[in-house]
């Protein structure tokens, strides 16, 4: 088979064979394949889109590339959960050590930031010590030990993803819904995960272009990972504001921490968490319905329970109690600056798009694959869309040690506040649920996320 063939015929809006991706992804994984023939066909898909036989083959040809995780050994079902990448979402941090402390069993394989978007992983390092480059038999080690662990790709899981991710964000090829299925499913099914809770986002913010794509993914993403006995359900959440207070890695472990030691913090943070925490132990057969299983969250939650948690996870994953007990000790930015409004008036928005390629200046995410991350840079925001604001009203703090573009993210940073003379509803921070029964209006499910 000729590469170029195959570029070709996807160019013109052909289908690939089975063979002819099982071809393109081993020959991409083993380096017979270029990036820049990879990129060509990448931008061809974009354009032309996969059908839905395709993208199970994609699925399947990375699933195939690497070793699949037996979790056999772990009694209970497994459950983890994945957001499609938004700016300010820490959720993982705060869901993961409470659901494990709740007794159901987490073993979880986050990415590092990608395009706008922030990284489980970046932020899980601004913790000093913390460890995330497990082997598989140390992973298995924590989860059996702590119920919960926070691990990387290895070479062995998925590489197929590993190189393809890299490739896509910096070829701006990550938006294309079949692929964002096949790259998350990929991982957790090679995982050895039972059930799955996804986060879509929905919004600028994100990766999807409409509420309308984000609905096809979700149900993509219930459909094929039903396929391979792994039971998800999906949560449709709003991704034009950043989530939460902080945005950045150190900052989010911050307010993650804040949140986990006192079960409170900013209302849309908590309440996502919740709903995604409580869909977890509901998966995992804590509970016979999902209102139960976010109710037993938030007792966990509150009970401080999955702070307690979080330090055992630290110390077996090379980090220690005590890092954690006393994090802000070792948050030391060097620089910081207040941005202050100009005018009054009502915030109409906060671009969490704006913010997120503004962290990137800032050093928070990276320009180039190889860039190093600045752990300390950060934004705190003291306001959110629908607050009514003064001349001079502090509305957020930047924080940074060693950035080397700050000039541009201050730059970008005044287009990331929107202030007009009328006052604007808030974007509803539920979209839209999906399980097996099919996709469904949030609204139907109000009254679990009334806090
Ligand atoms: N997260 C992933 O793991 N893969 C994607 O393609 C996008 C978000």
């Amino acid at each position: 088979m000729l590469v170029v063939e195959l570029i070709a015929k996807k160019q013109r809006g052909e289908a690939l064979s089975a063979e002819e991706i099982a071809f393109l992804i081993q020959g991409y994984t083993h380096g017979d394949v270029p990036d820049y023939q990879m990129s060509a066909l990448l931008m061809a898909i974009f354009f032309q889109g996969l059908e839905e036989s395709e993208g199970r083959t994609f699925l399947k040809a990375m699933i195939d590339s690497g070793r699949r995780i037996n979790l056999d050994s772990i009694s209970g079902i497994k459950v983890d959960k994945h957001s499609t990448g938004g700016v300010g979402d820490k959720t993982s941090l705060i869901i993961a050590p409470a659901v494990a402390a709740a007794g159901v069993p987490v073993p979880m394989i986050s990415g590092r930031a990608l395009g706008h978007t922030g990284g489980t992983l970046d932020k899980l390092e601004s913790i000093p010590g913390f460890r995330v480059r497990l082997s598989e038999d140390e992973f298995i080690a924590v989860l059996k030990e702590t119920g919960c662990a926070f691990g990387a790709q290895t070479s062995e899981l998925v590489p197929a993803d590993r190189k393809l991710y890299a490739l896509r964000d910096v070829t701006s090829t990550v938006s294309i819904p079949p692929l964002i299925a096949a790259s998350i499913l990929s991982k957790k099914i090679a995982e050895g995960t039972n059930a799955l809770v996804m986060d879509v986002k929905v919004g600028s913010g994100g990766f999807l272009r409409s509420e309308q794509e984000a609905r096809a993914l979700a149900a993509t993403l219930v459909r094929w990972s039903a396929a391979e006995n792994v039971r998800t359900v999906v949560f449709g959440t709003d991704m034009e504001q950043p989530l939460g207070k902080a945005a950045g890695n150190a900052p989010e472990i911050m307010e993650s921490l804040e949140i986990l030691r006192a079960g409170n913090g900013d209302k849309r943070l908590v309440d996502l968490s919740c709903a995604l925490g409580g869909a977890m132990l509901h998966l995992g057969g804590k509970t016979g319905t999902l209102q139960e299983g976010i109710s037993l969250f938030k007792q966990t939650l509150q009970s401080g329970a999955g702070f307690e948690k979080l330090k055992q996870i630290a110390a077996a994953q090379g980090s220690s109690s005590d890092v954690i007990e006393h994090y802000d000790r070792h948050w030391k930015p060097k620089q910081q600056r207040d941005i202050l409004a100009e005018r009054s008036g009502f915030l109409t928005k906060v671009s969490a798009r704006e913010t997120g390629f503004a962290l990137v200046d800032l050093g928070a995410g990276r320009r180039t694959a190889a860039d190093p991350v600045d752990h300390s840079a950060g934004i705190i925001f003291f306001v959110q869309a629908g607050a009514q604001i003064k001349p001079g009203d502090k509305l957020a703090t930047v924080y940074w040690s060693n950035g080397l573009h700050v000039q541009d993210a201050l730059d970008r940073l005044a287009n990331v506040f929107q202030i007009s003379d009328a006052p604007v509803p808030p974007v509803p921070l539920f979209a839209f649920y999906g399980d097996a029964h099919g996709i469904q209006d949030a609204s139907n499910l109000s009254t679990l996320f009334t806090t």
